[in-house]
């Protein structure tokens, strides 16, 4: 190994043990917090209505997650087209119709490519609902179909020879038999055709084509990868209103652990989506921060600096001091469904506070008059709560499982198919 690489190893293993070590697994070390207030605005005005709730918190809280945290989307629309570059009718041994889309995002001279790979069920003949999400390894890795195109940005994010390029190495995580089987469509985009994830690489992402970006100067309150991952979700709705064998009212989108975060966002900002899947999206997705359990702003800023808006940095070892907290964020979804998923082994994403802010989110779902968590206590493992907010634990590692679709597919039918 060169000096150089060695070093690098070295640089890389101590700032891992720095920010592991640094996380806390102690319950009786949690702080005593106080939440912020979903129901009182910033003024103190106590909201008792669903249209105080919708013209006056609502947009006071979304302003607030994106100047502090997940950065404000400009309201440039730049020109996306779709072209549909593969189309099989007898995918999954016949069951299900494949497309592959190739999305062009452009600006002036400048653009950038993704891919979209699309299964619809044959089988019924009228409309599907669907299931949205982002894979992390190239579409190639959810399936070994050898039909399936690289993802174009892989070439910047994975290394040359590493065994991320194998066909279907991503595929325990995407139950594409399960999902048909039960009448869903489902859509999937590698993350890195979006922002590349990595902060030196943010000319490559969406992001660049808007005017006023520059690559020298990033705005406190601008918009990086987390809020480029939720834009890049509604652009995949947009194809997806004009496809005539998917139910649009019927959009959900399920996101593991960064995409988690993203997905949650997405769900906030873009009411297209119906249902929102948190799969583990722990720091800076549905768990509370006031716990500082497991990772926490300080580690999650520093390891990812490209994640969330500069504005954000000041709440390392601070989150006492967010105007916001997480049970806001899955609020900003009502009165559309939301599903907070965890695992046991996952100490890091902080199970019980992913649980704790889906049961602190009912206060605006009961303002709908819909169903929320009744209990603070969580329940056991795999005793999944179906409300119109849900949740589940399971046994297991931080990971997407057979297990975890399988709820998120009762819960989508519960809503879906009443
Ligand atoms: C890291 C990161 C988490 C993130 C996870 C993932 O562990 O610290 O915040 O959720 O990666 O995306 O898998």
């Amino acid at each position: 190994m060169k000096r150089e690489s060695g070093l690098l190893v070295l640089c890389f293993v101590t700032v891992l043990a720095f920010s592991q070590q640094n996380a806390n697994y102690d319950e009786s070390k949690v702080p005593s917090y106080v939440l912020p207030e979903l129901l009182k605005c910033e003024n103190g005005e106590s909201v008792t209505t669903v249209e105080q709730w919708e013209n006056k918190r609502r947009p006071e809280l979304l302003d607030l997650f994106g100047r502090h945290m997940y950065g404000t989307i400009p309201a440039e629309k730049i020109n996306v087209s779709y072209d549909i570059v593969s189309e099989n009718r007898e995918a999954l041994g016949g069951k299900a119709t494949s497309k592959q889309v190739r999305f062009t995002f452009s600006n002036g001279d400048k653009k950038n490519e993704a891919y979209l790979l699309l299964f619809i069920p044959n089988k019924p003949k009228g409309k599907v609902p669907i299931i949205v999400g982002y894979n992390f390894k190239g579409n190639h890795s959810t399936t070994t179909d050898t039909m399936i195109i690289y993802s174009p940005a892989l070439c910047l994010a994975l290394e040359p020879g590493s065994p991320d390029w194998v066909r279907g190495s991503q595929a325990s995580r995407w139950s594409y038999d399960l999902i048909i089987d039960r009448g869903y469509a489902i859509a999937t985009m590698c993350y890195h055709d979006i922002f590349p994830d990595k902060p030196e690489l943010k000319d490559h992402s969406v992001i660049s084509l808007f005017s006023g970006y520059n690559s020298q100067k990033t705005d406190p309150a601008e918009w990086q990868a987390i809020g480029a991952w939720a834009w890049g979700s509604s652009r995949i709705v947009d194809f997806l209103e004009g496809e005539e064998k998917i139910d649009t009212n019927k959009i959900a989108i399920m996101g593991h652990s960064r995409q988690g975060k993203a997905a949650l966002w997405a769900g906030a900002i873009d009411p297209r989506f119906q249902i929102v899947f948190s799969n583990e999206s722990g720091c800076g997705g549905a768990a509370l921060f006031r716990r500082k359990y497991g990772e926490t702003a300080e580690i999650i800023n520093f390891k990812f600096p490209h994640w969330f808006c500069v504005n954000f940095r000041q709440y390392n070892d601070k989150e006492e001091k967010l105007p916001v907290d997480q049970h806001q964020l899955l609020a900003l979804i009502a009165p559309r469904k939301v599903y907070v998923a965890s695992a046991e082994g996952d100490r890091w994403s902080d199970p019980k506070g992913e649980f704790l802010s889906a049961y602190h989110a009912g206060p605006v779902y009961k303002l709908y008059g819909l169903s929320t968590i009744e209990s603070d206590e969580m329940p056991g493992l795999h005793a999944p709560i179906m409300e119109d907010i849900g949740y589940h634990i399971r046994a297991g590692k931080h990971d997407v499982t057979e297990y975890d679709w399988k709820c998120y597919l009762d819960f989508a039918d519960k809503h879906f198919k009443k």
